[in-house]
């Protein structure tokens, strides 16, 4: 059976406006030119905006037109964006009001976004930790947390990572189940602080009521491995609150946040809206694009993306042989 293997990567963010977008458009330009076929998704419902990012018009239906069951299938919505490799779904701009969406919905959205064939699938979220959010976030488990060097951007992107941690351990369970109260309890009732990382204390409760859903839990932190991008930097203090975030991270959560990198302040950036061309196009040489090009190589590579800790087993190699 061949199996498509396509990579999701949902951009989220605590704050809004803090370059999601943005960055979305430009990776996605970056990687199509180094030969991966990638596919943009404005997920952003009601805020769509990639295709001003992208410099493209957007007259085509999008992701609403699924919602509205004007159109049935995702697979129709997506359409070439000029530049060779690169392809885009459009979110609503079309038939604005579609920020509130029943969770039958998100799965059916999120069920096609998993069948596209492509190298890498490009979420452009909204901003802010509604379920709406974090659900589409959660489709993967290297979704970037986006961040700008001000505190408050930190601090809202510390708890969006906490939302999404508890919603997937949440999800993890059935609905009703002992577990689902256990976790709800815990996120209502529980305060920062205790020294011990939240999940390990989570785990503790879960492992009393059944040891295989302390187990399960476990794995499931042990799988996420999110990361986080400062953008707008401007010197390594802004580079050091990334790293900061990710130690605070680790330590109170108890999951793998990664570092994957800063992206510097950059006026041509801000001109690249105005001129509706996208910077990867009009300044490959900018500060902001030489940056985002090591971002864009580590992700394609795959060297980003942890490998499994498996030990190589030569009886099993020597069967495959004989075959
Ligand atoms: N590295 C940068 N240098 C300079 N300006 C930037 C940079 N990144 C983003 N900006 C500016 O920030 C603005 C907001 O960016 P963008 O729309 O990508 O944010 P967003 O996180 O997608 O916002 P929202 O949450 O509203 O969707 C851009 O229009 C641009 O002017
Ligand atoms: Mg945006």
């Amino acid at each position: 059976m061949i199996c498509i293997m396509s990579f999701i990567l949902p951009i989220g963010s605590g704050k809004g406006g803090v370059g999601k977008t943005i960055f979305t458009a430009n990776l996605g330009i970056m990687l199509a030119q180094s030969g991966k076929k990638t596919v943009l998704v404005d997920l952003d419902l009601g805020g769509s905006n990639l295709h001003t990012c992208l410099g493209i018009k957007n007259s085509n239906s999008g992701i609403s037109a699924v919602i509205n069951k004007q159109e049935s299938s995702i697979e129709e919505l997506i359409f070439e964006t000029g530049v060779e490799n690169l392809y885009f779904i459009p979110g609503d701009t079309l038939n604005p009001g579609t920020g509130n969406l029943p969770f039958f919905i998100k799965q059916k959205i999120l069920k096609q976004l998993n069948k596209i064939d492509a190298d890498f699938v490009i979420l452009d979220l909204g901003a802010g930790s509604t379920y709406n959010t974090v659900d589409f976030f959660l489709v993967s488990s290297y979704g970037i947390i986006f961040t700008s060097p001000e505190t408050t951007s930190v601090l809202n992107a510390y708890s969006f990572i906490k939302t999404a941690v508890f919603r997937m351990l949440f999800r993890s369970f059935k609905s009703k189940s002992a577990e689902r109260d256990i976790i709800y309890n815990f996120v209502n009732s529980k305060i920062e602080g205790s020294g011990r990382s939240f999940t390990s204390d989570l785990i503790n409760e879960l492992t009393a009521n059944s040891y295989m859903s302390g187990q399960l839990a476990t794995q499931k932190i042990k799988e996420f491995h999110p990361w986080v991008i400062v953008n707008r930097a401007e010197n390594q203090e802004s580079v050091d609150l990334g790293l900061k975030l990710r130690d605070i991270t680790r330590k109170n959560i108890g999951i793998d946040l990664d570092f994957l990198g800063a992206l510097p302040e950059d006026r041509e950036v801000q001109l690249s809206i105005f001129r509706r061309s996208p910077v990867a196009l009009t300044h490959p040489d900018s500060v902001f694009i030489k940056s985002l090009g090591l971002i864009a190589a580590k992700l394609s590579s795959g060297e980003a993306f942890p490998q499994p800790e498996l030990y190589l087993d030569d009886d099993d190699l020597l069967a495959i042989d004989d075959d």
